[in-house]
C-alpha cells in the first residue's frame, strides 16, 4: 500500500511513474513539526535501511546523512554527502514502512545522531517542507521495496556485453597505452570485454573531441578492439569547455543552453578544461541537443559511455577565482602565523563546491526558472536521461551500455551508477558491499566500485580480495586515477590467479545474467541483506558483511588485509562452493556459524541450491547466455 502526502514540491522530479492519490486526513508515521521537520521516534531495536549510495554500515542507524549529490573523493566515515541522493528510508522496528521523501533539493537524515531513538528529516532550511512524500507498507521489507521500485518504474538493463569485466585507468594518455592494455589481458589469457577511455582521449578535455595527436585514430581503434571482443568506453563530462570555435560551445552559446547567471549571462566554472560553461539539462531542447552530440562518437563505433562530473562538480566560478586571487593579495607580505596561513590556505580550498556557487546559476525547466540549490539533486540524472533518450534514438535496437556517477532516483530508469572516487582501502571493499543493497532498493541494479580503489595505491593483496567480491556486482570496473600505481590484474607479475578469478566471473555469468534480469523484472533486489530473506532469524538481521545474490547465492567476501579465514553465517544449510585454482569444489554446511578458511586466490560462496557454471571464455561473445 502506497500513500502519498504532498507539500507544495518544488518541482517535478519526475522519480516515479505512478499517479498515487494524495491521502487526506490518513495518519502520517511521523510527526511535522511546525520548523517543517520530520520526526520518528525509534525504539530500541529499530533498524533503518536505505539511502544508496552513501556512507556506513547496511542499517544506517547511528550517523547523519545529507542528500546533496557531491564530488566527494574521501569516503570517510564522518562525510554526510556522496554523489547520490537517493532519499528512501526502510524503517525495521515495530513499524515497518518504506519512506520517499521526493525533493530536488538538500535534505537531512538524522538517523540517531543527535538522539540515539530519534530520526528526524529535515528538507533544506525552510520552514515548511516543499515536497511529495510516499509512504510504503507491505507484508516484508522485500514487498515494501518491490512496492516503491514499482512506484519508481523498471530499473536500466544494459546489454550483455557490460556484464564483462572492464579495464579503466586515467592516465591511459593514447592509443598505445589502450593497445598495451588489452594486449596484456590477452597474453595473460585473462577475458575483458571493455576498456574505458578516461579524459585523456578527449583534445583539451573537451566533450565530444578526440585528441589527433594522442588518439589519431579512435575509429580503427574501436573497430580493432571489437575485432578481439573489447568495446571501448569512453567518459563524458557535463561541463563544456568555454571556446570560441569549438563548435560544441558556439552552438549551445548561440542558441542559450547553458545555465545562466543572474544577470543572464552564461554562468562560468573551472573543471578539467578551464573555463566551462553547464547545459541546462532541465530543458528538454538542450537535452536532446547535448544527447545527440554522443553520435561523433556512436560514429566511431562507440557502444558505451560513462558521465562524469555531473553533480555538478565545480573546481570553482570565474567570479569566486577572481574575488579569491583579490582577497589572497591581503596576506602578501604578511607574516602568516598558524591561523592566518590556515585562511591564506582556505581562500583557494574553499573555491570547490561551494554553496554560493550552487546558489549563484539557474535553469530554465517547462516548469519555470529555478535557482540551482533548490534543484541541484536532479542535474546528474537529468544528463543521464540526456544521453539515454538520444541514445536510444540513435540505435533504437540496442539498449545503450551507461553509467553515471551523479544520480537521483529516476536515473535509475536510465542508466547505471559506479560508486566515484573511493580509495585502495581494505575498507572500501566492505563499504561497496554496504552500499550495494541500498542502491538496489533506489532502483540502482547495474552498479559497481572503482575495483582495486581509485585513489592511492593499491596492493596485489587488496585487489585479489577485491576482485573476488566483485565478481558478483553486475558493474565490474577495475578503474583507478592518474598517479597511481598500475593495477591492472596484469601488473602484479604473476597473472594466474586474477585469471582465475576473472574466468569465475565469466563462468558465472549465465547466474549473474539471469539474475538481474529477474530482478529488474519482478521490481526486486539483486543484492540483499540477509534480513531480507530471512526476517525470524535474528543473528541474520545482525549480519553487516554477508550479502544475499539473486536466489540461491550468498557471499561473505574477505576485506580485510592479512586474513586467511572469516567467520561466515549461514542461515540454513548451503552448498559452499570454491573456486580454488581454477578448479570448482562443493562441500555441504550446516545452518549456523562457520570459520571458513579462504587463502589469497580463493573464492568461496554459498548456495540454496546447485547452480551450473559456464565454460570458460575469453568475453561474453564466446559465451551464450539468457
Ligand atoms: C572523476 C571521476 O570520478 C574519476 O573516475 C575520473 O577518473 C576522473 N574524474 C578524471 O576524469
Amino acid at each position: 500500500m502506497i500513500k502519498r502526502y504532498s507539500y507544495d514540491p518544488v518541482i517535478g522530479t519526475g522519480a516515479t511513474v505512478r499517479e498515487i492519490e494524495i491521502s487526506v486526513g490518513e495518519p502520517l508515521p511521523f510527526t511535522l513539526t511546525d520548523d517543517g521537520v520530520f520526526v520518528y521516534e525509534m525504539d530500541g531495536d529499530t533498524r533503518v535501511y536505505g539511502l544508496g549510495e552513501t556512507v556506513r554500515g547496511m542499517n544506517k542507524r547511528g550517523w547523519i546523512y545529507e542528500s546533496f549529490c557531491s564530488d566527494e573523493p574521501f569516503h570517510t566515515e564522518d562525510k554526510r554527502s556522496l554523489y547520490g541522493a537517493h532519499n528512501f528510508v526502510l524503517i525495521d522496528g515495530e513499524q515497518r514502512f518504506g519512506a520517499f521523501f521526493d525533493t530536488p533539493g538538500r535534505i537531512t537524515f538524522d538517523i540517531g545522531y543527535t538522539d540515539s531513538s530519534v530520526m528526524t528529516v529535515t528538507p533544506d532550511d525552510t520552514q515548511s517542507p516543499r515536497l511529495e512524500l510516499y509512504i510504503i507498507t507491505g507484508d516484508s521489507l522485500r514487498d515494501i521495496v518491490r512496492q516503491f521500485r514499482s512506484l519508481i518504474g523498471r530499473s536500466y538493463t544494459p546489454p550483455k556485453w557490460a556484464f564483462g569485466y572492464g579495464q579503466s585507468r586515467w592516465g591511459y594518455v593514447n592509443q598505445e597505452d589502450i593497445i598495451r592494455c588489452a594486449d596484456s589481458y590477452r597474453d595473460a589469457g585473462i577475458p575483458i570485454d571493455m576498456i574505458y577511455l578516461d579524459i585523456d582521449y578527449m583534445d583539451s578535455f573537451k566533450d565530444f573531441t578526440v585528441s589527433p595527436e594522442r588518439f589519431p585514430d579512435l575509429k580503427g581503434l574501436a573497430a580493432e578492439m571489437k575485432r578481439r571482443g573489447i568495446r571501448l568506453i569512453p567518459i563524458i563530462d557535463a561541463a563544456v569547455k568555454r571556446e570560441e570555435g569549438f563548435d560544441v560551445y558556439d552552438e549551445g552559446h548561440e542558441r542559450g543552453y547553458f545555465c545562466k547567471d543572474k544577470d543572464g549571462g552564461d554562468f562560468v566554472v573551472g573543471v578539467w578544461p578551464g573555463m566551462s560553461v553547464l547545459p541546462d539539462f532541465f530543458d528538454p531542447e538542450v537535452r536532446r541537443w547535448f544527447g545527440m552530440k554522443y553520435k561523433t562518437l556512436t560514429d566511431m563505433g562507440i557502444e558505451g559511455f560513462w558521465n562524469d562530473m555531473n553533480e555538478p562538480a565545480l573546481f570553482y566560478s570565474e567570479k569566486g577565482l577572481d574575488n579569491a586571487f583579490k582577497e589572497i593579495k591581503d596576506y602578501e607580505g604578511k607574516q602568516l602565523g598558524a591561523l592566518n596561513f590556515f585562511g591564506a590556505r582556505d581562500v583557494f580550498n574553499r573555491l570547490a563546491n561551494s554553496d554560493s556557487d550552487y546558489g549563484s546559476f539557474y535553469h530554465s525547466s517547462p516548469e519555470g526558472r529555478f535557482i540551482h540549490r533548490d534543484v541541484h539533486n536532479l542535474y546528474g540524472s537529468l544528463m543521464t536521461r540526456s544521453a539515454y533518450e538520444a541514445l536510444k534514438e540513435l540505435r533504437p535496437d540496442t539498449e545503450p551500455m551507461l553509467f553515471s556517477r551523479a544520480s537521483y532516483i529516476g536515473a535509475h530508469r536510465y542508466g547505471g551508477i559506479w560508486t566515484g572516487d573511493n580509495h585502495s582501502w581494505w575498507s572500501h571493499i566492505l563499504l561497496s558491499m554496504q552500499q550495494m543493497p541500498a542502491l538496489n532498493m533506489c532502483g540502482f541494479l547495474f552498479s559497481g566500485s572503482d575495483i582495486g580503489g581509485f585513489n592511492g595505491c593499491c596492493t596485489r593483496d587488496l585487489l585479489i580480495r577485491w576482485l573476488s567480491f566483485a565478481v558478483f556486482t553486475p558493474l565490474m570496473r577495475n578503474h583507478a586515477a592518474a598517479g597511481t600505481r598500475s593495477q591492472e590484474a596484469f601488473a602484479f607479475g604473476d597473472t594466474e590467479v586474477f585469471r582465475h578469478i576473472i574466468t569465475l566471473r565469466y563462468r558465472l555469468l549465465p547466474y549473474i545474467y539471469s539474475e538481474f534480469v529477474k530482478a529488474v523484472e519482478s521490481d526486486d533486489m539483486y543484492f540483499r541483506p540477509l534480513r531480507f530473506d530471512y526476517e525470524d532469524d535474528e543473528i541474520a538481521a545482525t549480519v553487516e558483511d554477508q550479502l544475499m545474490v539473486g536466489d540461491a547465492l550468498m557471499i561473505a567476501p574477505v576485506y580485510t588485509q592479512n586474513a586467511v579465514a572469516r567467520h561466515v553465517y549461514l542461515p540454513e544449510k548451503m552448498i559452499q562452493y570454491r573456486m580454488s585454482g581454477g578448479e570448482i569444489s562443493t562441500e555441504e554446511l550446516n545452518k549456523g556459524w562457520h570459520y571458513i578458511s579462504v587463502p589469497l586466490g580463493d573464492v568461496v560462496f554459498f548456495a540454496k541450491r546447485e547452480i551450473t557454471f559456464a565454460d570458460p571464455v575469453m568475453n561474453t561473445s564466446e559465451l551464450a547466455f539468457n
